[in-house]
């Protein structure tokens, strides 16, 4: 099958593939997902095979706006209005209790909740309000390996798999949503994986405590949302995390074991170790925010080389506000390991 790339001015083309049961990934502010008609069981199934996508992980349905929510939800917890108003569109992911059989079955993976999501980019915005249905939206990888923050990440996985990439340019956040479960109206939010919209500003939006899943304060060994169990974000590189103040001897201990380095960093760091090793991936500048930008693209990156590399190394960044996303995609992609711990 020829994998075509689509932009805005073929929009209905996207939305005669999805008709079709087809799938058209689709650009967002977070990373790239794999769009599928969520009311088709059959085209939900596809887009679970092309992934290699365990049964049990339940997908995220997108929406053009809350009313198409209501279609499948009943029951609101007291928060939604002020979320939905706040957040959407935006990196915020809300799970709900919906009504028994208001979706396919495979799209909750049999749970008794739906997670929705209203995306921002514009072109994708455009193309749900032109196909006039929810779409799933995984993100558009093989499962397994760094998601995908721009149209050309998607070709290298999905190429010849699915019928379609609408392009939007590199998604702006670089991790995905914040999935929050508000499924019980008589619990306070709690966050199941952390993102863009961070605990500390949901507290101070919505003026009450906002819970975590204890798996991500590692107090519990099953996490509540079930991709979160999968090992994730993998390159085949082995990736280390550094300390910031551990930068000069990560670079020259290893080098000194005859590894070839792959750095990933801001200028301030770059700065230190650039004419030590072999390839470098450039964050725009020393912020959280640009760090996470760039890192599965760095990650990507860094593992294709051609200079076939040994390691990647990556900065750490403190655990609060965006750097709990971060790191919790880091950890994952370094199999928890950071330099100076073994
Ligand atoms: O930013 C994003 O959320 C991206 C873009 C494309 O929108 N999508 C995305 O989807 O990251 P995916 O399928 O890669 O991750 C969805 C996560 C998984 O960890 C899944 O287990 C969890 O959300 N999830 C989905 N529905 C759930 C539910 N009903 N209960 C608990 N967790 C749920
Ligand atoms: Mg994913």
């Amino acid at each position: 099958m020829e994998t075509k790339r689509l932009d805005e001015s073929s929009i209905q083309s996207a939305v005669e593939i999805i008709k079709a049961d087809g799938l058209v990934a689709f650009p967002t502010e977070t990373v790239y997902g794999l769009g599928a008609n969520a009311l088709s069981e059959t085209a939900v199934k596809r887009v679970f095979e092309v992934k290699g996508r365990p049964s049990d992980n339940p997908l995220i349905v997108h929406v053009a706006d809350f009313e198409e929510v209501k279609k499948y939800v009943d029951e609101f917890h007291p928060l939604t209005e002020k979320l939905v108003a706040t957040y959407w569109p935006g990196p915020l992911t809300l799970i709900f209790k919906t009504r028994p059989n208001a979706l396919p079955t495979v799209v909750s993976a049999g749970l008794s909740t739906v997670s929705f999501r209203m995306p921002k980019k514009k072109e994708t915005l455009t193309l749900l309000r032109a196909a006039k249905l929810p779409l799933v939206g995984p993100s558009a990888n093989t499962s397994g390996k760094p998601s995908p923050t721009t149209a050309d990440h998607v070709f290298h996985d999905l190429q010849g798999k699915i019928e379609g990439i609408l392009e939007g340019g590199a998604a702006t956040i670089g991790v995905e949503s914040t999935v929050l479960d508000i499924s019980d109206p008589t619990k306070p939010p709690m966050i199941l994986r952390p993102g863009a919209i961070t605990k500390e500003q949901l507290e101070a939006d919505l003026g009450i405590e906002v819970l975590i899943d204890q798996y991500l304060t590692k107090e519990s060994d099953v996490p509540r949302s079930p991709g979160m169990k999968y090992k994730h974000y993998s390159p085949n590189t082995k990736v280390l995390m550094v300390h910031e103040a551990d930068w000069s001897q990560a670079v020259s201990t290893l080098t000194a074991r005859g590894l070839k380095l792959g750095v990933m960093a801001g200028p301030a760091i770059m700065e230190e170790v650039r004419m030590d090793v072999a390839a470098t991936f450039p964050f725009q500048n020393d912020s959280v925010e640009a760090a996470t930008k760039g890192l599965f693209a760095g990650l990507r990156s860094l593992d294709e080389s051609l200079l076939q590399l040994d390691v990647i190394l990556v900065p750490t960044f403190p655990e609060e506000k965006l750097g709990v996303a971060y790191m919790n995609r880091l950890k994952k992609a370094a199999g928890q390991q950071y330099f100076g711990e073994n």
